[in-house]
């Protein structure tokens, strides 16, 4: 098919980029010059496992970029809009959507064919009906249904995964007006055969991905209540979580009596908290948009509060073990990346983790090789930025352990043999508790802490 996708982000591009290499013929559209001309040097402006590869295969040949939407839906059959969908404070901004569905909605009055406009955003119910649809009518002078086709096709890419995901497809989720609009649909994902389709209303579409976050959500603020829980009454969560892994309808047992392991239970496990530009935004939309709808909400205000207080929970590990006053302290922040695989911080731990550090005059130092740009860019010379694990460690009074990348591990037997080691605080569990001398875990029960090198004075520090 002739496809247009608008929003070259992490969905829009890993979309694209996907569907070109299976043979559609697409146009990446964005308004942002800088991201066109990357995917048209086949450079990825973001970082993806597999994602450059992709490019190589399929730019110019089926994938091209341009900042001329109008050029680009005119030349295609259907269109994926994958713009932002951010949270203002109060509720989802649907600005980018409005925007995008006028200029779409301009480029259909002279659009010489049939055409099928597909929201791809993660955007609250009924906004594609409600909200796209009478821009898309208004600003084209057509009627949807008879003249265009209007859809919703929420993603379920996970970001460091995203390639795989969207390659393998656990689900294709189709919302349409009619089924004109749910046809154009499917025979876009037709490329993946076997593929589980679920068809239904635009509105129900959108309700599926918010119902699908909000539970994830859940189930890690629940497993970091938990693990609060068990490290104050003295008990090592990953024991407790352990035992409740084990129930058969969370890992059922085949037939030979191998476990089935799923996905699922890696968000049965405490950790610092949930980041990234999905979660958080999508959680507080929703509790919005349902508050507006005469519900409470009460149960996912209580995952977001359970969130936001989880980032604190690293900084008074930390104090435990070096003492209250960390002015001048040196901390290592291992990971900046809300989740590894990826090089987006959008909303993740470390900042208010790296902000209430500066905030308490402690000299931050951030390692994380894939994020570093963006750390750079958010930071500057407000926190130092090491190029390699063994400098971010270097003489370190503290390491915080924030994002689970695998290469953190080596810094177990860095930190082993100094004379004077730091203590690590790890948010991911991430190490054994018995790999460092001074240890602290999210979950963990805090034991007296080891004996340290003394906590130098100020005038020290700040030598
Ligand atoms: N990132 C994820 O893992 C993920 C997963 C599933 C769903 N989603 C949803 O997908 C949507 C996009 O998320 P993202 O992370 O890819 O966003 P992103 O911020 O990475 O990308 C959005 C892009 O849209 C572009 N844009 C904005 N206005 C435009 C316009 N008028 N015309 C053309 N381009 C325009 C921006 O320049 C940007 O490049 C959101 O609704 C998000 O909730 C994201």
């Amino acid at each position: 098919m002739r496809l247009a996708v608008v929003g070259v982000g992490y969905v829009g591009l890993v979309s694209g980029a996907c569907l070109a290499s299976k043979g559609h013929q697409v146009v990446c559209v964005d308004v942002d010059p800088r991201k066109v001309a990357m995917v048209n040097e086949r450079r990825p402006p973001i970082y993806e496992v597999g994602l450059q590869e992709l490019l190589d295969q399929a730019v110019p040949k089926n994938l091209t970029a341009s900042t001329d939407l109008t050029a680009a839906i005119h030349a295609s059959e259907i269109s994926l809009i994958a713009v932002g969908t951010p949270f203002d404070g109060d509720e989802i901004d649907l600005k980018y959507i409005r925007e995008v569905a006028r200029q779409i909605g301009t480029a259909l009055r002279d659009h010489p064919g049939y055409h099928t406009v597909v929201v791809k955003s993660t955007v609250v119910p009924g906004t594609t009906e409600d909200v796209v649809l009478p821009i898309l009518e208004a600003a084209s002078g057509k009627t949807a249904g008879r003249d265009f086709g209007v859809g919703m096709n929420p993603e379920f890419l996970r970001e460091g995964e995203a390639i795989s995901d969207f390659m393998q497809p656990d689900r294709v989720v189709i919302g349409g007006i009619d089924e004109r609009s749910i046809a154009a649909q499917r025979q876009l994902y037709t490329v993946f055969p076997d593929l589980d389709v679920l068809e239904t209303t635009p509105r129900a579409a959108e309700m599926v991905k918010y119902t699908a976050n909000s539970l994830l959500a859940t189930l890690i603020s629940f497993s970091n209540e938990m693990g609060n829980l068990a490290q104050a009454v003295g008990v090592d969560e990953r024991i407790a979580m352990k035992g409740v892994h084990l129930d058969k309808r969370f890992s059922p047992i085949l037939d030979d009596g191998r476990r089935v392991k799923p996905g699922m239970l890696s968000y049965l496990a405490a950790g610092c908290g949930f980041g990234g530009s999905c979660f958080p935004k999508d959680v507080q939309a929703l509790i919005a948009h349902g508050q507006k709808a005469g519900q409470s909400m009460q149960l996912l205000r209580s995952v977001i509060d359970v969130n936001k207080a989880q980032p604190a929970r690293m900084l008074a590990m930390l104090r435990a073990g070096l003492g209250e006053d960390l002015a001048g302290r040196r901390i290592a922040v291992l990971g900046v990346a809300f989740k590894p695989g990826t090089d987006d911080i959008r909303e993740s731990p470390s900042l208010p983790v790296i902000d209430g550090l500066l905030a308490a005059g402690a000299q931050v130092t951030t390692f994380d090789t894939i994020a570093q740009r963006e750390t750079e860019h958010l930071y500057g010379d407000r926190v130092r930025h090491a190029a390699t694990l063994a400098a971010a460690v270097d003489r370190a009074d503290g390491i915080l352990i924030m994002t689970a990348w695998p290469e953190f591990r080596d810094v177990a037997p860095m930190v082993a043999s100094l004379a004077s080691p730091p203590l690590v605080v790890d948010g991911r569990r991430l190490i054994e508790k018995t790999s460092v001398p001074r240890y602290a875990g999210i979950g963990l029960p805090l034991t007296a802490p080891a004996a340290g090198p003394p906590t130098p004075t100020k005038a020290e520090a700040a030598e």
